[in-house]
């Protein structure tokens, strides 16, 4: 099946998913950062012009990714990616919603509109995405759109591990059901999310309710 192209904007509630753009990339630059053990997101890099042209130009790339940014009037709110050829499913990455903007259903609302976009297009196929043990509000946005964990097994993360070696023991300990240092290097615990075509996605009271 032939990928669909970048759109203008996709809608959801209260929000709409947009391609990259310098003045978008200039706004995610100055989120918030989540810190450790979240690192990988953060995007302050982006403040380096030439790290900030080498992202947008990635992330404009007609390839097998669509990167898109979640915008409630005009103001970045969010961050959503897809890889539309993996044998997997339709994988979902880089869901990150920064500090400032967490706990308004923004992740919820930007994976719903990016999941319907793709079902146009790719009817009858599975989402899926990884998600670190630790990530446990996102394992809650996911639940709610009708994910369920298809596996789970211990992996190493390159990026985290490198982190886990600096950090403190203090630090380390509230992951520490989470990771295990194992064969000469750190591994973690990462779930398989899968969510089967045609998913019910819960209203947002039931997640709260049961899934936590
Ligand atoms: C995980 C993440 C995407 C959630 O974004 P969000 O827009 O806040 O998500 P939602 O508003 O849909 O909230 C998700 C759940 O987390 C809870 N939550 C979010 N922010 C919270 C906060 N600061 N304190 C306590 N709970 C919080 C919400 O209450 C919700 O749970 P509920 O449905 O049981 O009420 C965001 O926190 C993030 O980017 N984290 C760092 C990167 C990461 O973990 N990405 C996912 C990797 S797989």
């Amino acid at each position: 099946m032939s990928r669909p192209k970048y759109p203008d904007s996709i809608p959801g509630e209260g929000l709409e998913l947009v391609p990259w753009s310098r003045e978008l990339v200039a706004q995610m630059a100055k989120w918030e950062e989540h810190g450790f053990p979240y690192h990988a997101f953060d995007l302050a890099h982006l403040k380096d012009p030439m790290q900030a042209s080498m992202a947008l130009a990635r992330a404009q790339e007609e390839g097998k990714h669509r990167q898109f940014v979640a915008v409630e009037d005009g103001l970045a709110v969010g961050r959503v990616a897809v890889n539309l050829d993996d044998e997997a499913g339709l994988y979902l990455w880089a869901v990150h919603v920064p500090p400032e903007h967490e706990g308004r259903g923004v992740a919820r609302r930007m994976l719903a509109a990016l999941m319907t976009w793709l079902e146009g297009y790719y009817p009858g196929r599975d989402f899926v995405l990884t998600s670190n043990g630790f990530a446990e509000n996102a394992h809650r946005t996911y639940r709610a759109l009708g994910f369920e964990i298809a596996e789970t097994r211990w992996h190493y993360d390159k990026e985290l591990a490198a982190r886990l070696w600096r950090v403190s023991p203090r630090e380390r300990d509230p992951i520490a059901r989470h990771i295990r240092f194992q064969s000469g290097r750190w591994q973690v615990r990462a779930h398989i999310f899968r969510r089967p075509w045609g998913a019910p996605v819960a209203p947002r009271e039931h997640a709260t309710a049961s899934q936590a």
